[in-house]
């Protein structure tokens, strides 16, 4: 009940990358040279992303992470969207991570990372938020692209003082890391179509057949997960790419959203994924009490940035501000 009167905070223990971008025309195939048609460095991660999400959607976000001395302009960006960089750290023994994309004129992208500086696990505070006794949030939002070790612990500690915790697991952990996962600890899972698969292969859950649409068929993937040990307080939410996205919420309500109406081309769907998941909390948070009416608004409004951002190009750079979203839902 401690977390009910403070205004809510969100933490993302999460990465911080350069992302660079080469502008190709198809993926490049093994064996093959190909020459990129245009180049562009941009701020990346899905840390940074999702924090950077969560702020232009107008709730108050603290990032934990890593970069080299090579990305201090970055922490510069976040802080200038109104992230909380206070606790980045800036380490010169590693190279900030990176991220090296192939992008279509379709919109498909084809990445390579380095973890970097996203690795280290010192100061204590990379590894577990007990290394700061003072820090108080409400809700904590966590993807895949830092130590496994700190990711658990992060989830741990949240569940331990009640704050209500968001998990992106992209990229997707291993098999063996999935099945020990404490999904009890979780509140959210949040994937795509074929993060759920990945996720049913792991757990050893056989994937219902293929009747149905995209939308039936993901609801049906949805409720094998549910099913699985440890799931039961768990809500899921599969988004869809153009489909828009399947939820299983608690009491085993399904919720379907379908995308945004988009009023232009697709143009670089890069960091979708982040800005819808980003949203998604900064709605939560937003909610009084999580009625149904409540969650299935945070949904709507996450679908509508994310499209909004698949019709710019880049990450950071393309997520709407809150406004920009309110206008078009009006
Ligand atoms: P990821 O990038 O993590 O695989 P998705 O492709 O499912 O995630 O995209 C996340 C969200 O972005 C979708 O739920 C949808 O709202 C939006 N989106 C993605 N692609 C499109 C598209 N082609 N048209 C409209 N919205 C899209
Ligand atoms: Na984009």
């Amino acid at each position: 009940m401690a977390n009910v009167q403070r205004e809510p905070l969100c933490l993302v223990r999460g990465s911080i990358n350069i992302d660079e971008f080469f502008h190709v025309p198809t993926v490049v195939q093994p064996g093959e040279t190909l020459s990129s048609t245009h180049f562009e460095r941009r701020a990346g991660g899905k840390g940074a992303n999702q924090a950077s999400a969560v702020a232009k959607a107008g709730a108050r976000v603290k990032l934990i992470g890593a970069v080299g001395e090579d990305g201090m302009h970055l922490v510069q960006g976040l802080r200038t969207i109104g992230v909380d960089v206070s606790d980045v750290v800036i380490d010169d023994s590693e190279p900030t991570g990176r991220a090296i994309i192939q992008l279509t004129p379709e919109g498909e992208n084809c990445i390579i990372l380095h973890k970097g500086a996203n690795f280290l696990s010192t100061p204590p505070l990379l590894a577990a938020p007990d290394a700061h006794p003072g820090l108080s949030y409400t809700h904590l939002l966590l993807q895949n692209e830092v130590p496994w070790d700190a990711t658990v612990a992060y989830l741990s500690h949240a569940s331990s003082i009640g704050a209500t915790t968001v998990w992106n697991p992209s990229p997707l952990p291993t098999p063996a890391q999935l099945q020990a996962f404490p999904w009890a600890s979780l509140s959210w899972l949040v994937v795509n179509e074929g993060e759920v698969r990945g996720l049913l292969a792991a757990l050893g859950a056989h994937a219902p057949g293929g009747a149905g649409g995209p939308v039936a068929q993901a609801s049906a993937l949805l409720q094998t997960l549910h099913a699985q040990r440890g799931f039961a307080a768990v809500s899921i939410v599969c988004t869809l790419g153009a489909h828009g996205l399947v939820a299983l919420l608690p009491h085993n309500d399904t919720v379907h959203v379908p995308a945004a109406k988009l009023d232009g081309p697709v143009r670089d769907t890069t960091g979708a994924g982040d800005c819808f998941a980003g949203y998604f909390v900064a709605g939560l948070m937003h909610a009084r009490e999580l009625s149904p009416e409540d969650v299935r608004s945070a949904l709507v409004r996450a679908v509508e940035a994310a499209g909004l951002c698949v019709q710019r190009p880049g990450a950071v750079e393309s997520i709407p501000l809150r406004e920009e979203v309110e206008k078009r839902l009006s």
